[in-house]
């Protein structure tokens, strides 16, 4: 018996028996699955691998986080002051910035001010880590919650192109690289799993289309949710053009690069289906900067009118961790060690692309065979990864970080 019909029959039971009067009853038509994180929940995968490197993409704005955060208005000291990461993972990436920022305000506004965070992300999130981390049961990185009082975590299992939290609750929010992640797949491509030359202008109109919606919904519901004074911090994983050879490139090009030549060459000598190819696509858009800005520099645009401010944005380009690694490994130890960069980097961005390769996949494979696919598909990579140099395969990580008011 499928859920939905038990829970059909369970709602027929309640209205015939205990005389409740038809209530209407909202169900997930399609369990969301674009983003689901790889591994088992509550063992930490996210934190000791993915973590590693986006730990730092924090950095560009650590300071201006440190410096701004003292100027939300926050007068009356029996409230509470609220905080916000969406898109939080386990919790691991965002622990030192919150620490400090935790106390920053503390110091600011007095050690008895009582602070709420909330996590927000999907609800297939491993939040498991999360309150495991939080709680110390998980030690690294060290949680803030053994060293403060007065502060109280919270998750939201929800879908942040929503309204995730009550309106005008919120005076500091944060949302490190998920914004990418679009609220659903608007097009297959059917030459590559991500828009490349060879896209239609189909494919590319459907796919800015969506991100362009996406990006405004986002703010909009942050603009809802925000107090007045409140502070809004993006790291938008972003498109840029190369200054040498002009093209275009995004955020871990090279790894999406890699992943769609194996997965092409899977579907060539049939491992995949030719279907299971087109159906494979990230549901992911890098922005230029001239999207990210387009609702702010627009002065009649629904989220400047929001109340919502652009206070600065700018670009950085952030170390890749596990080039560095192995660079550091060779120049003081002498040794080149490529097999630990390729299994590094692989097992690092397999947490956010598994999910991809097993929904293009068709649902006549059992999940045993569908994991087999994937696992083969990885360890390609990987092989791969170990014959190319480092410094040709390494990738600038391009990120846009905007700091927004709501007025
Ligand atoms: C690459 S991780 C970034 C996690 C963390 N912010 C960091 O910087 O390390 C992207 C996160 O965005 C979340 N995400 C994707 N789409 C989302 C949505 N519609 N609503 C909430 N979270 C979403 C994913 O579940 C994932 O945890």
């Amino acid at each position: 018996m499928t859920l939905r019909v038990l829970y059909t029959g369970i709602r027929r039971h309640l209205r015939v028996y205990m005389g409740f009067t038809a209530v209407p009853v909202r169900y997930y038509e399609i369990i969301p699955k674009a983003y689901r994180p790889y591994r088992k929940t509550g063992e930490r995968n996210y934190g000791s691998r993915l973590g590693k490197q986006n730990v730092g993409y924090v950095e560009p704005v650590r300071e201006r986080i440190l410096s701004l955060a003292k100027t939300i208005p926050f007068t009356d000291k029996h409230s509470v002051f609220s905080i916000a990461d969406y898109g939080a993972a386990d919790g691991s990436t965002a622990m030192a910035i919150f620490r400090e920022l935790l106390a920053t305000l503390k110091d600011h506004h007095g050690p008895d001010t009582q602070f709420q965070v909330t996590y927000e992300d999907l609800e297939m999130n491993d939040f498991n880590s999360l309150f495991k981390r939080m709680s110390g049961i998980i030690p690294d990185p060290p949680s803030y919650l053994l060293e403060m009082d007065n502060v109280y975590v919270l998750a939201s299992g929800t879908n942040f192109y929503k309204q995730c939290v009550p309106s005008n609750s919120i005076h500091f929010m944060m949302s490190m690289t998920s914004v990418h992640w679009l609220s659903r797949t608007p097009t297959t491509f059917k030459y590559s799993i991500y828009k490349d030359a060879q896209s239609s202008a189909e494919e590319t109109t459907a796919l800015n289309t969506q991100a362009e919606l996406d990006w405004e919904t986002f703010l909009l519901s942050r603009s809802t949710e925000l107090k007045r004074g409140g502070l809004l911090v993006v790291g938008v994983p972003a498109e840029c053009q190369d200054r040498t050879t002009g093209e275009n490139r995004y955020t871990l090009y090279s790894f999406v690069g890699l992943l769609n030549e194996i997965w092409k060459e899977y579907s060539e000598s049939g491992k995949i289906s030719r279907d299971e190819f087109v159906n494979t696509n990230m549901s992911t858009y890098w922005r230029t900067m001239k999207e990210v800005r387009k609702p702010f520099d627009e002065r009649r645009s629904p989220v400047s009118r929001s109340g919502l401010t652009l206070l600065s944005s700018e670009t950085a380009v952030i170390p890749d961790v596990f080039y560095n690694d192995w660079k550091e490994k060779k120049d003081k130890e002498g040794i080149d060690d490529r097999e630990e960069f390729a299994r590094m980097y692989t097992s690092a961005h397999r947490n956010w692309g598994n999910s991809t390769f097993m929904n293009g996949l068709s649902n006549s494979r059992s999940l045993e065979e569908t994991e087999q696919v994937v696992d083969a598909l990885y360890s390609e990579v990987k092989k791969r990864i170990v014959k190319m140099h480092p410094e040709i395969f390494k990738d600038d990580l391009k990120f846009i970080y905007i700091v927004i008011r709501k007025e």
